[in-house]
């Protein structure tokens, strides 16, 4: 506060802030124009009254941060013009309402970059499709008080995903419509850390689990290997290759209603020879596969996500 501002603030003998710092704006190129998110107390009374339950209401608490970082104009920016129009949303610079995707974006990642730009937010697909922080969060009227989501999450992400919905009804899938688990045990919804060498094909704004392994290995973990024999579909194309992440009509959630279809997606003829050569082996002729009994892969391949022991997965 500048020493003038100062001396009518004591002058004026406990005169409150807003009307000092107002005094303040009054005189040539002194003023910030912050008042402080007391001042706005009195007629935003329904938004106060549950503010000190904000995790926002921190940096009124600890008064240590700028007043460009404090309370409420943290967020809606620099009040006095707005205070002393008596209101108006056009006087207040930042009215969420009226402001487009990017710059509410840009408003909270001010103070959120260093967590958040972790995850390439500003790359996410939900920011290319202009879905930014106050479409999923409210900071004024939060169903989770906590993380300030504007609904519980499974139904947040609902509202917009309709056919997840589905997918997590069918007869076989994970339980998150149960509440066992929920989209963000997978999903980053800020979007996900770019991928490095050795998962250039992470889809879909999936976590990853340690060391960069994929997100199902955070629960599978007895599918993490590292195994002596490993099966390059699980190791290198990824469990999506096999199963559906989120459910599906076939036993263990698997793409295909039996299991051999799976496999022969990569074990026929195509690899072995001939100019589309992958190198994927395909059964020996010992394999009948007109047999049911061999249609069962699985039933001798029991250790289908790698082995250590054994190099055709027996055991
Ligand atoms: C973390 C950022 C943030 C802080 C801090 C914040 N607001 Fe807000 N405010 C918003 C956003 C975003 C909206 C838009 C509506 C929404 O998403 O909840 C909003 C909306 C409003 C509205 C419009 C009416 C409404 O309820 O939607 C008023 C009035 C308001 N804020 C006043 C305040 C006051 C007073 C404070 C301090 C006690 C404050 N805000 C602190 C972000 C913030
Ligand atoms: C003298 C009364 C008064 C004070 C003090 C006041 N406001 Fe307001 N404010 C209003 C009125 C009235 C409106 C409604 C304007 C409208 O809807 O057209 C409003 C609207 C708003 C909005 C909503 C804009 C929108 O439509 O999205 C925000 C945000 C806001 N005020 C923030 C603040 C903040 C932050 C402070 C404290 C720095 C503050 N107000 C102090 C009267 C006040
Ligand atoms: C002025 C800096 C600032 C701005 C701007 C800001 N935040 Fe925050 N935010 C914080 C601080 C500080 C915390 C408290 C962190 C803590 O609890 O340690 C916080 C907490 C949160 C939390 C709760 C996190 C948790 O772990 O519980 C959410 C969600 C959040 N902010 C979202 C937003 C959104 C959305 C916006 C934009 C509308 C925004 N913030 C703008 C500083 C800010
Ligand atoms: C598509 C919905 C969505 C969008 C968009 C979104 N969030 Fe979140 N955010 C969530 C959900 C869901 C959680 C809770 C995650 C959990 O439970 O682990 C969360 C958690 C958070 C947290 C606390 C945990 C953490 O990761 O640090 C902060 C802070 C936060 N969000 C801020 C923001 C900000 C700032 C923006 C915009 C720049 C934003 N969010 C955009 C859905 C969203
Ligand atoms: C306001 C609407 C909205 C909300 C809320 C929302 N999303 Fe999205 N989401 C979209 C849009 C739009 C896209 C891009 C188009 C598409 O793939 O459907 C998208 C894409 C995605 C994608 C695909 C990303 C990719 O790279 O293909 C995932 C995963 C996702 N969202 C997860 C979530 C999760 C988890 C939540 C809840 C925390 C959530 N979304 C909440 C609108 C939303
Ligand atoms: C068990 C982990 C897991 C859970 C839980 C999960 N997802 Fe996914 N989701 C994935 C994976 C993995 C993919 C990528 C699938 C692929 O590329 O084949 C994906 C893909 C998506 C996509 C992109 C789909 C497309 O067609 O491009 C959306 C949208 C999505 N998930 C939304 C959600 C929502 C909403 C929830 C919660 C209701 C959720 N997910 C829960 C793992 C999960
Ligand atoms: C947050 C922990 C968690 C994550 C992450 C997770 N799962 Fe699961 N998964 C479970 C649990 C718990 C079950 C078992 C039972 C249930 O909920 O019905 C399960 C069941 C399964 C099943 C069916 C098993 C059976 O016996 O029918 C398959 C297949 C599966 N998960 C694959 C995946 C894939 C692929 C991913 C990554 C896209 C993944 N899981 C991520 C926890 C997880
Ligand atoms: C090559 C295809 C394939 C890939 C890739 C694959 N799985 Fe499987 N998975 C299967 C088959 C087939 C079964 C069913 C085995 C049976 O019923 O005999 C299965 C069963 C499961 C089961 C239930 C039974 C058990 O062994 O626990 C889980 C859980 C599972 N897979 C998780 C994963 C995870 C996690 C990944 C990625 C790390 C993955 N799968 C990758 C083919 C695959
Ligand atoms: C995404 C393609 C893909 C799918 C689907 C797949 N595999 Fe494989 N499989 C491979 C590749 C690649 C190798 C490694 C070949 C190599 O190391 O030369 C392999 C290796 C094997 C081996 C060891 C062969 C050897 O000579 O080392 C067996 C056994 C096997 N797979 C069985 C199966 C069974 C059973 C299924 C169905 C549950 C299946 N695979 C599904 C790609 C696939
Ligand atoms: C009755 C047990 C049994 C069943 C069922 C079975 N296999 Fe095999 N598989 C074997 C044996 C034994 C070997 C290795 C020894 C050999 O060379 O004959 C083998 C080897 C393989 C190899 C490696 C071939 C090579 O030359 O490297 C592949 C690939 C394979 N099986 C895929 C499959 C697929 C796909 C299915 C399901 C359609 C299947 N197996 C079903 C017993 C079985």
């Amino acid at each position: 506060m500048p020493l003038l501002v100062l001396a009518i603030f004591l002058a004026l003998g406990g005169m409150p802030l807003v009307a000092a710092d107002q005094a303040g704006s009054g005189q040539a190129g002194s003023a910030s124009g912050f008042v402080g998110g007391e001042a706005c107390r009195t007629c935003h009374a329904d938004v106060w009254a549950t503010f000190y339950r904000n995790p926002h209401y921190k940096s009124i608490a600890s008064g240590k941060e700028p007043p460009e970082k404090t309370g409420c104009e943290g967020c809606h920016g620099p009040g006095a013009a707005h205070v002393q129009a008596r209101g108006g949303a056009s006087t207040i610079p930042n009215a969420f309402s009226r402001m487009p995707p990017q710059k509410i974006l840009d408003t909270c990642l001010g103070c959120h970059a260093d967590t958040l730009s972790r995850s390439n937010i500003r790359r996410s697909r939900h920011t290319e499709e202009d879905v930014v922080c106050t479409n999923c969060h409210s900071i004024h009227k939060p169903a989770t008080p906590k993380l300030l989501l504007a609904m519980k999450q499974t139904e947040l992400c609902y509202s917009c995903h309709t056919a997840e919905r589905a997918q997590f009804s069918m007869p076989f899938k994970h339980r998150v419509n149960e509440g066992f688990m929920q989209c963000t045990d997978c999903h980053n919804p800020h979007g996900a850390p770019s991928p490095t060498w050795s998962m250039a094909a992470r889809p879909a704004m999936t976590e990853q689990a340690e060391g960069n392994e994929e997100t199902c290995l955070r629960c599978h973990i007895d599918k993490r290997g590292p195994f002596t024999f490993e099966h390059a579909a699980v190791r290198v194309d990824g469990c999506e290759t096999c199963h559906m992440p989120h459910g599906s009509t076939n036993p263990r959630m698997l793409k295909r209603p039996v299991i051999f279809t799976v496999c022969l997606e990569c074990h026929n003829n195509q690899g072995s020879f001939g100019p589309n050569l992958t190198g994927v082996p395909r059964p020996n002729s010992t394999h009948n596969l007109a047999n049911p009994r061999f249609q069962n892969c699985t039933g001798c391949h029991v250790r289908i996500h790698g082995s250590n022991s054994d190099p055709f997965f027996f055991r």
